[in-house]
C-alpha cells in the first residue's frame, strides 16, 4: 500500500492540546475569556475594529449578508468557481444570485465583466468576491466597480486568512482588514490555513455592521441598555430580530488562539510549496498553475491548483499512487438547486466551466514534507512523459 497523500491537512500541536484541557478544566466552555482572546488575536492579525468569531464560515457569511440588509427583492453578485455556501448564505437571506464570470488566469472574478453585470443590473445589492486558493481579488477594480454602483463588498475569505495584499499604491493591507469592502468572513474549517474544527468570523471597521453581527450571532438577543424598551432587572433582555446561534465554544477558541500564532510561519511554508510547485511543473506543456501577484507574493495560499487537459485520467492516476488530490469547485451555477431554482445552467459562466473541466488542486499543508511535493511532482511528470 502507497502511503496516503491528502490534499489538505490539519497541523495540531501541544499547545492546543494543553489549552483545550485548560478549557475543560475551567468553568467556561463557550463564551469564556478565550473566546474574547482569540477575537482579540484576530483583530491583530486582520488590522481591522471588529472581529466575531461565529461557528463556522457559512453562518459567518449569513450574519454579514444580513447585517449589510440583503433581503427579498436583492441580488448579489458572486463568482460561481467557489464552494455552495458563499452563494447558499445569501440565498437563505432571501435574495437572488447573479453569477459572474471568472478571469481564466487568476480564477477570480473578472472585473470588467463586475463592472458590466452591475451597470446592468440595479437591483444588485452586494458583492461576495472569493479570494480563491487564497489569491486575493484585484479589490481595487472591484472596490472602483462597486463604489460607482452604491454595492456593498462582503470578502468572502475563507481561503484566505493570513494573507496580505497590495493595492495600487503599493500599500501593503492584511485579509480581513477591510481596506476596500465592509465586511469580510473566513472559514476555520480543518483544511483551512487556520483551523478551530469548525468555526469562522467576520471582521469590519464599520460599528453599525458590528452592532448588527453582535445582535444576529445571539439570536437577535440584547442586554444593551441602549436598546432595551424598559428594563425590568438584571435577567432582563429583549429580543430584536430575527438572529442565529452563531457561539463559537471557548474549547474552539482555544485551538484557534494555538494556532494563529503559528500562522505566519505556515504561510512561509505554503508559498515556499506553491513556488516549487510553479517552478517544477512550468515545463509541463498541458498543465498550467494559477497566476501568481506581479512582484512580491504575501498571499497564504490555502490550495495549489492546477489545470489539465486529462483532469479524469490524471485524478485517477494520482489517486491509484495514493495522492488524494482534490477538485475545486464543481460551478455553483451547475447545481441541481440552483439549476431550479433561478434557471441557471451550462453556458452561463464559460470561463468557470471551461476551468472546472480542468481542475486540480495538488497537496498543500505546512506540514507537508518535500519528500511528500517531489513525490507528487515525480507522479505529475511521470503521467505527462517527462520523468526528469
Ligand atoms: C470559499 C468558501 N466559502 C465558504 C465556505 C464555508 O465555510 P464553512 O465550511 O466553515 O461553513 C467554504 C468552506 O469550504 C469555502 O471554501
Amino acid at each position: 500500500m502507497k502511503p496516503r497523500l491528502p490534499y489538505g491537512k490539519q497541523t495540531i500541536g501541544q499547545e492546543e492540546h494543553d489549552l483545550v484541557r485548560e478549557v475543560l478544566n475551567s468553568d467556561w466552555l463557550t463564551q469564556g475569556p478565550r473566546l474574547g482572546e482569540f477575537e482579540g488575536a484576530l483583530r491583530d492579525l486582520c488590522r481591522v475594529r471588529h472581529a466575531f468569531a461565529v461557528t463556522n464560515g457559512t453562518d459567518a457569511l449569513f450574519l454579514a449578508c444580513r447585517a449589510a440588509g440583503l433581503g427579498p427583492g436583492d441580488r448579489f453578485l458572486t463568482t460561481a468557481n467557489t464552494f455552495a455556501a458563499t452563494a447558499n448564505a445569501a440565498v437563505m437571506c432571501g435574495a437572488e444570485p447573479v453569477f459572474v464570470d471568472i478571469d481564466p488566469g487568476s480564477l477570480n472574478l473578472d472585473p470588467i465583466l463586475v463592472e458590466k453585470a452591475l451597470a446592468a443590473d440595479p437591483s444588485i445589492k452586494v458583492m461576495l468576491p472569493v479570494h480563491f486558493g487564497g489569491l486575493v481579488c484585484d479589490m481595487d477594480r472591484l472596490a472602483a466597480a462597486a463604489d460607482h454602483h452604491d454595492i456593498t463588498i462582503i470578502e468572502d475569505a475563507c481561503h484566505a486568512v493570513g494573507g496580505q495584499w497590495q493595492d495600487q499604491d503599493r500599500q501593503w493591507h492584511s485579509v480581513g482588514s477591510c481596506a476596500r469592502s465592509s465586511l469580510t468572513c473566513f472559514s476555520f474549517h480543518p483544511v483551512k490555513c487556520l483551523t478551530t474544527g469548525e468555526g469562522g468570523a467576520v471582521t469590519t471597521n464599520d460599528d453599525q455592521l458590528a452592532e448588527r453581527i453582535t445582535l444576529l450571532r445571539n439570536h437577535g438577543i440584547t442586554k444593551s441598555e441602549e436598546i432595551l424598551e424598559k428594563n425590568d432587572g438584571g435577567w432582563y433582555y429583549e429580543m430584536h430580530d430575527l438572529g442565529i446561534n452563531a457561539r463559537l465554544t471557548d474549547l474552539q477558541a482555544a485551538i484557534g488562539l494555538a494556532q494563529i500564532k503559528r500562522l505566519s510561519a505556515w504561510q512561509q511554508r505554503r508559498l515556499q510549496l506553491v513556488q516549487q510547485y510553479d517552478a517544477d511543473l512550468a515545463d509541463l506543456d498541458q498543465v498550467s498553475t494559477q497566476t501568481r501577484p506581479n512582484g512580491e507574493d504575501r498571499n497564504c495560499y490555502h490550495l495549489m491548483v492546477v489545470r489539465t487537459s486529462r483532469r479524469r485520467q490524471l485524478y485517477d492516476y494520482l489517486h491509484e499512487q495514493g495522492i488524494l488530490v482534490q477538485v475545486h469547485y464543481i460551478p455553483v451555477h451547475l447545481q441541481p438547486y440552483f439549476r431550479k431554482r433561478f434557471g441557471t445552467g451550462p453556458g452561463l459562466c464559460p470561463e468557470t466551466e471551461k476551468y472546472y473541466s480542468e481542475a486540480l488542486s495538488l497537496p498543500l499543508f505546512p506540514a507537508m514534507s518535500d519528500q511528500d511535493q517531489q513525490r507528487t511532482v515525480a507522479a505529475m511528470r511521470e503521467f505527462h512523459g517527462k520523468n526528469h
